[in-house]
């Protein structure tokens, strides 16, 4: 699942190809259909469903598609790469300790939106990324994995989410593999 950018999930996609990450990726859902994200899976021919969460009186709604559209595929795990919108009960019970996302910060610090702006704000001299099991609170589910950045003096925010991406494009497919024993039916 993703929002925006997309360059988790191609990175995911790139560790599939070269043999560092053994999954299959039935489809990409998208909440925005001109989401760099969708380009990226039309390149590379991976099937991309676009679930606009504007078509939905509320958040349980979107899921309840969600939902219908992993189980059809019969997916293991669902991946969320940069998927902006608040999930609800109805979706993480439906894959319990099957959900997975990226978020970055070193969680339990700066949850939520903006986590880089919220690191700098915050002064911090170390911050990164966080793999973790998603519960219906908010990134605050079973971590799974982190990595560590230096926050320098001089960084902006686009400086030091660049280098929290670098991070998380490594991060994000060796937790799958290494976790991979706990989502495979066999
Ligand atoms: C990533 O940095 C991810 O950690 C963040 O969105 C970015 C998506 O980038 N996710 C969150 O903030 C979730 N709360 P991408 O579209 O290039 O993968």
């Amino acid at each position: 699942m993703a929002s925006g950018n997309g360059s988790n999930f191609e990175a995911i996609v790139q560790a599939v190809q070269s043999g560092r990450l053994g999954a299959d990726i039935p489809l990409l859902v998208v909440n925005n259909k001109n989401c760099g994200a969708h380009q990226r899976a039309d390149r590379f021919g991976i099937h991309v469903e676009v679930v606009d969460h504007r078509d939905f009186p509320n958040r349980e709604a979107l899921d309840r598609q969600l939902v219908g559209l992993f189980q059809s595929h019969r997916v293991d795990v669902v991946v969320m790469a940069g998927w902006m919108r608040i999930v609800t009960d109805v979706l993480v019970n439906a894959f319990p300790e099957q959900l997975v996302n990226i978020h970055p910060s070193l969680l339990p610090s700066f949850r939520g939106l903006d986590a880089v702006g919220q690191a700098l704000h915050a002064g911090v001299s170390i911050s990164g990324c966080t793999v973790h099991i998603v519960t219906a609170d908010l990134d605050a589910g079973p971590i799974l994995s982190q990595a560590a950045v230096p926050v320098l003096s001089s960084d902006n925010h686009a400086s030091l989410a660049e280098r929290v991406q670098k991070q998380e494009h490594i991060l994000l497919p060796a937790t799958l593999q290494q976790n991979a024993h706990r989502w495979r039916q066999g």
